[in-house]
């Protein structure tokens, strides 16, 4: 098959979060399944063109925008058998950042008309859109003759950002206006219309897939979702475990792996005296990975710290986020008494060794589409103390409640106490038995989250686009 992706951002180019992650990975193992896929992605100013190859001379198009025609530059490199576009207009789309600029909406429309005419003259399978910024895609594939056979998927990876925005960008990239019941009479909703036009739409585990359609977690969409319902999926993400491997990590202090876990003790040594924490192999060490915003749970992760850190706990935090929080959080690291080592700002390589060195990753997180953190820490031997919900639901099982089959620690309802319930019997585990907890640890390292079988899922789905297409 013919796939296209079109998305925001892709590792290892431009990464602000897991959909980075995704549509760095995914479309390399449906290459190694024998498709043919090419990723779409806006060539933002941040994209080191001399580090990735990627050249001034490429092929251009003049593309319809408003009343006007823009000149769009294709560049593409090939990278594990998948070829990535990187579609070019320095005025239009160069930003310094991939979210949070003002003309966020307007960009990711022209976007979306520029991968749609460069698919005109050789129409693939088809067209894979992801969130809201490659969302308009959708309806454009939708209603054009020339791409009558390509089927259509939009995947969501988080259900909370839309992209709403003033009705009158439809009419710049040549939508019609006609609004969506959803939608206020001046305001259009780009993740909406690509639910109302896709031939499947899929999330990123089948819980969230359930969950979208309630009132608690469906983002004022649940009834247009409830409409989709047959055509609705989950399938949970996969993580790239070659990036993501212990055994081979030259960012870690040292290698291990299930069979040969010595290094982690090593790993962990290592981060202590990285974060200025006492060097003390039984203290539990306590990593977070992730944004600092209410998605994540940062009030409950604020809450449980000093009780955590009271009970013996050591706590190692990287993220950015809300600057309420921040501050917060610097206050409380200035009085952990070097228990609490806390760095705001994202850095690749500190997130592995926070992976590598800790003994247990916390995301608490009141809603998680898929979740790649608690993966990330089943592959390097940490295990996950999370909320049930989502993602994290689908895949960690609580060790007290599953026994044999447990690979972590969760807690049903979003409060403070279960939250710390949760964490006092992690550390309880931890502490009673080293053997059983370094079985636990082997166990976690044992899952299979690579993508193959997603990947598989995924090729079905895009048949079952092909089917409802052609009923169409
Ligand atoms: C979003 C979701 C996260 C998911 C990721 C990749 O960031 O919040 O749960 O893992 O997308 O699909």
């Amino acid at each position: 098959m013919q796939i296209v992706f079109a998305a925001a951002e892709a590792a290892p180019y431009a990464k602000v979060g897991g959909l980075a992650d995704v549509a760095g990975s995914l479309p390399q193992a449906l290459a190694a399944l024998g498709h043919d896929v090419t990723l779409y992605l806006p060539l933002h100013r941040t994209i080191d063109r001399a580090k990735f190859q990627i050249t001034d001379r490429a092929p251009f198009r003049s593309v319809p925008y408003g009343k006007s025609r823009v000149r769009v530059a294709y560049p593409s490199v090939v990278r594990d058998g998948v070829r990535v576009v990187f579609v070019r207009n320095d005025q239009r789309l160069g930003r310094n950042r991939v979210y949070g600029e003002p003309d966020d909406a307007k960009r990711y429309a022209f976007f979306c008309r520029a991968v749609f005419e460069d698919l005109r003259d050789s129409p693939p399978d088809i067209v894979h859109a992801h969130d809201w910024h490659a969302a308009l895609l959708v309806p454009l594939v939708a209603r054009a003759r020339a791409l009558a056979a390509t089927s259509t998927v939009f995947t969501i990876h988080n259900l909370a950002y839309q992209g709403r925005t003033a009705a009158s960008v439809l009419a710049l990239i040549g939508l019609p206006r006609a609004r969506l019941p959803i939608e206020d009479r001046t305001e259009a909703n780009p993740m909406a219309r690509a639910i109302v036009s896709a031939d499947i739409v899929s999330t990123v585990s089948e819980r969230y897939a359930k969950e979208i359609l309630t009132d608690e977690f469906g983002e004022r969409l649940q009834g247009v979702l409830r409409e989709r319902r047959r055509r609705l999926f989950g399938i949970v993400n996969g993580i790239d475990t070659v990036a993501f491997d212990p055994a081979t990590d030259r960012r870690i202090a040292a290698r291990y792996g299930a069979d040969d876990p010595g290094g982690k003790a090593l790993c962990k040594e290592a981060l202590q005296k990285e974060g200025g924490l006492a060097v003390d192999p039984r203290a539990p060490v306590f990593g977070v990975v992730g944004r600092l915003v209410e998605q994540k749970g940062i009030d409950l992760l604020t809450a449980a710290a000093p009780k955590l850190l009271d009970s013996g706990g050591q706590l190692v935090v990287l993220g950015t986020g809300d600057p309420a929080y921040e501050a917060m959080w610097k206050a409380l690291a200035a009085r952990s008494g070097g228990k609490l080592w806390l760095t705001l700002g994202f850095d690749a390589g500190l997130a592995q060794r926070i992976y590598a060195g800790s003994d247990l990753f916390l995301m608490p997180s009141r809603f998680e589409p898929c979740g790649l953190g608690q993966l990330i820490s089943f592959r390097y031997g940490t295990i996950p103390v999370v909320h049930e919900v989502g993602g994290l639901a689908e895949t960690v099982r609580d060790v007290d409640r599953d026994g044999a089959r447990g690979n972590g620690f969760s807690f049903a309802e979003y409060a403070t106490v279960a939250f710390d319930d949760a964490i006092a019997r992690a550390m309880r585990a931890y502490r009673t038995s080293t053997e059983a907890w370094s079985e636990l640890v082997r166990r976690a390292m044992r899952e299979d989250h690579s993508w193959g079988a997603s990947a598989k899922r995924y090729v079905d789905l895009y048949k079952t686009a092909s089917r409802v297409r052609k009923a169409a």
